[in-house]
C-alpha cells in the first residue's frame, strides 16, 4: 500500500508524521472519509466541500490548493488499485514545538490513505442490519467540524463492540438521539416519513445523509427533518445509520430491544440501492 504524506508517495508500512505534529498533541486536525464505488470518489465534491468548512472553522490554511488535492485523491486510489473502498484524508495544523497557541509559520500536514472494502462484506451486514445500543452525548459542542478529535466516539464505539452492537448513539439528557460515533441516525415512522435530526443542530452534516435527502426526494418519500427519542426509535416501523462506511445500513434493535419485528425494513434497504444507483 502507498501512502501520500506532505507532498510524497511512500510506502504505506513507513509513511510516518512528526511526533511533534498538532495533530498528535492536540487533535488540533481535521479528515474526511469518502467511499470509493467502481474506482470513482462518491461525492468529492461535497467531502471537499465540508473539508473546506472545518478547516474555515479551525483557521488552518489549505495545505495544497482543491484543485491538486483532487489530483492526489485520484492518485492514490489508482497507485493502490482500489476500485471499491474508502480513501482516508487528515489535515493537522502541522508541526511545531508544542505551545497551545496557533503556531505563526506552520505548513499544515496532509495525509491521504486508501484501502478497499469488500462490498459484499458489507452488503452481507446490510441484509442482517446492525444493533446499536444508546450513550449519554459527552463530546464537545462544535461536532459539526470534522475534527480528529474523537476519543469520546472510540470509547462509545468500543462499548458498542463489547455489547455485540456496531453502533453506539450518543443521546442527549432529554432523550434525544443526535448521531451514531460515526454515522447519522434515522428513524422511518409507522406512516412511512423518513425522520432525521436537522444538520445544525449538534451532529455532523454527513454527506451520505445528504445525499439520501437527494435520494429520498426522488422517490417522493416525505422527510421530516427533526429530533427523534430513543423510545420513538424503538417503536418505529424502521431505523438506520448512514456513512460513507456504511451507506444506509438498517438497525434491528436499539439497546437489545428489537426495532419493528427485528429485521431490515424495507425502506432502509431500498434507499440503500437507490444510493447505489445514483452514485452510478
Ligand atoms: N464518520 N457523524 C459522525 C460523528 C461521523 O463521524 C460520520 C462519518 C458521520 C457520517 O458522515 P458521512 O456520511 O459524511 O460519512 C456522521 C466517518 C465515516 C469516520 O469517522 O470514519
Amino acid at each position: 500500500r502507498i501512502a501520500y504524506v506532505n507532498g510524497r508517495y511512500v510506502a504505506h508500512a513507513e509513511a510516518s508524521v512528526h511526533i511533534e505534529d498538532r495533530g498528535y498533541q492536540f487533535a488540533d486536525g481535521v479528515y474526511e472519509v469518502c467511499e470509493v464505488a467502481r474506482g470513482y470518489i462518491v461525492d468529492m465534491k461535497r467531502h471537499l466541500d465540508r473539508l473546506d468548512r472545518s478547516l474555515r472553522e479551525l483557521s488552518i490554511a489549505w495545505p495544497m490548493n482543491r484543485a491538486a488535492m483532487e489530483i492526489v485523491i485520484v492518485e492514490v486510489i489508482r497507485r493502490n488499485r482500489v476500485k471499491n473502498g474508502l480513501v482516508y484524508l487528515q489535515v493537522t495544523r502541522g508541526v511545531a514545538s508544542r505551545d497551545f497557541l496557533f503556531p505563526a509559520d506552520t505548513r499544515p500536514s496532509v495525509v491521504i490513505t486508501a484501502k478497499k472494502v469488500d462490498p459484499a462484506a458489507l452488503a452481507k451486514r446490510a441484509e442482517n442490519g446492525i444493533k446499536v445500543i444508546t450513550v449519554p452525548e459527552n463530546r464537545w459542542d462544535r461536532v459539526d467540524i470534522k475534527s480528529v478529535g474523537l476519543l469520546p466516539n472510540v470509547l462509545a464505539k468500543q462499548k458498542a463492540n463489547e455489547a455485540g452492537a456496531h453502533e453506539a448513539w450518543f443521546v442527549d439528557a432529554d432523550g434525544t438521539v443526535k448521531e451514531g460515533g460515526s454515522s447519522n441516525a434515522w428513524i422511518v415512522t409507522g406512516d412511512g416519513a423518513l425522520v432525521t435530526r436537522p444538520a445544525e443542530h449538534g451532529i455532523l452534516r454527513g454527506i451520505t445523509r445528504t445525499t439520501l435527502l437527494d435520494v429520498a426526494a426522488k422517490l417522493g418519500l416525505r422527510v421530516e427533518e427533526r429530533g427523534f427519542t430513543v423510545a420513538e426509535a424503538k417503536a418505529a416501523r424502521e431505523a438506520f445509520i448512514s456513512s460513507a462506511t456504511t451507506l444506509a445500513m438498517p438497525v434491528v434493535a436499539i439497546d437489545g430491544d428489537p426495532v419493528a419485528n427485528g429485521h431490515p425494513g424495507s425502506v432502509a434497504l431500498s434507499l440503500r440501492q437507490a444510493f447505489f444507483d445514483i452514485a452510478e
